[in-house]
């Protein structure tokens, strides 16, 4: 097979393990510096062009987009990806991770253990969102640092405001979070590949040191993973959408907070704390995957009109709870179920006699007239006293429609 690896240095370590392994078994390997690439976008033609001379052949593609070249990296990846050719990682994983509020913003729709983070943009919000968080120690980061350069803590609340202020001076966007004082200094990286937890270590601050970083001289050490831990790690990289990632989880009271999921992860320290050749599974991982490139089911699926995909949670109220898939009648609907969300896991391509319970969600394709049917009504809130005195001033405003807009 032929296999790029798009990094800017064939001499960094990871680049260098990466092309050993692939050489070990037997594929041809380029290492191309992603920003020597011309990207052609052309009418059906989706072509890279890699110093002069046009791209061809390539089977596979490794991504190592540096923090500094995200843009133009994602923007070689994705070509790659309107090409049909298979990326490790998909643009749209690499983008989404590099982004420490948007990443932890997709994170937090689902039931994984995060660090609570506030994004807030005005003056006068800074104290109470604090407060809100606990008060201070609280951790400020910058939207975009990594190896720990741009986290922060910050002791009290004033030091926090005046630093949050500061740099929202110079323009730069930050998030603060709850510093998870239980898990100071210290954190666990867990390095997922396919769906699995190929090494994990745990990474430990030098001295008065927070930030376990390597690069910040932190020690490693392998671990056994805790169930918990592996679960959410491999998870929080699915939902990010990278196949290969490095999870990075402070040890929270209550189980795993996962701080960031890394598009890029380092393989020195991992490989070099638990003997593991990680390089090794990444290349196995493309071997069994590469047939089965990645596509975007948003530009495919809704082509025919009407039809779409939707999730369909089952609330206590629905009538499909304790039917079976084939008795809730779905296929007549025209909807075919793909899979079923339920607790922490997921059931692919369920079966007709798959019963559904309460609590899951259905993720459906199928007309979407009919889906929309299925879904319940937004559960009306409780109206706060003003609001019913508002109401009762304006007796023109219909009582149900205050609700619903609810
Ligand atoms: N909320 C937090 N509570 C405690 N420690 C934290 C918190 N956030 C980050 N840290 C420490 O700082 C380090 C760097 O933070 P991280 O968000 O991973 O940034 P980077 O991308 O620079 O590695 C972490 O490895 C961890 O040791
Ligand atoms: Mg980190």
């Amino acid at each position: 097979m032929k296999i790029a690896i798009l990094s800017q240095g064939s001499r960094i370590h990871s680049t260098r393990r990466l092309r050993e392994a692939a050489l070990a078994a037997g594929h041809t390997v380029r290492t191309m510096d992603p920003l020597k690439f011309a990207i052609r976008v052309e009418r059906g033609a989706p072509s890279l062009h890699y110093r002069t001379r046009e791209v061809r052949g390539i089977e596979a593609v490794i991504p190592r987009i540096g923090a500094s070249i995200t843009f133009f990296g994602a923007a070689v990846v994705r070509q790659f990806e309107q090409m049909g050719v298979f990326c490790v990682n998909s643009s749209q994983g690499i983008v989404v991770s590099r982004d420490k509020l948007r990443a932890i913003q997709v994170l937090s729709r689902h039931d994984i253990g995060i660090p609570s983070t506030a994004f807030v943009r005005e003056g006068t919000s800074l104290l109470p969102t604090i407060r809100s968080m606990g008060g201070a120690p609280v951790i400020i980061k910058l939207l975009q640092g990594t190896q720990g350069v741009g986290v922060i803590l910050a002791e009290t609340e004033s030091v926090a405001e005046a630093i949050i202020e500061t740099l929202h001076s110079t323009r730069q966007n930050v998030l603060i979070q709850r510093f998870v004082q239980e898990s100071r200094g210290k954190d666990i990286r867990a390095f997922v590949v396919g769906g699995r937890v190929v090494a994990a270590m745990r990474r430990m601050a030098k001295g008065n040191e927070f930030r376990s970083n390597v690069h910040r001289g932190g020690d490693v050490a392998p671990i056994d993973l805790d169930p918990a831990y592996e679960r959410t790690a491999i998870r929080a990289a699915q939902i990010i959408g990278l196949h290969v990632a490095g999870v990075d989880m402070l040890e929270g009271c209550d189980g795993p907070l996962v701080m960031e999921v890394n598009s890029s992860p380092g393989l020195e320290g991992i490989e070099r704390a638990t003997q593991t050749n990680v390089a090794g599974a990444i290349i196995e991982f493309l071997e069994r995957q590469v047939r089965l490139p990645e596509i975007d089911l948003r530009q495919r699926l809704t082509i025919a009109g009407g039809y779409g995909v939707a999730e369909i949670p089952i609330g206590p109220g629905s009538p499909m709870a304790g039917l079976s898939l084939l008795d809730a009648g779905l296929r007549e609907l025209d909807i075919t179920v793909l899979s079923i969300l339920r607790e922490n896991h997921a059931i692919p391509n369920p079966q007709p006699a798959c019963q559904i319970l309460r609590g899951d969600i259905l993720i459906c394709f199928g007309k979407l007239e009919a889906m929309k049917r299925l879904m319940p009504l937004p559960r009306p809130r409780r109206r706060t006293a003003r609001e019913a005195d508002r109401t009762s001033d304006n007796q023109a405003v219909p009582r149900d429609t205050t609700d619903r807009d609810l």
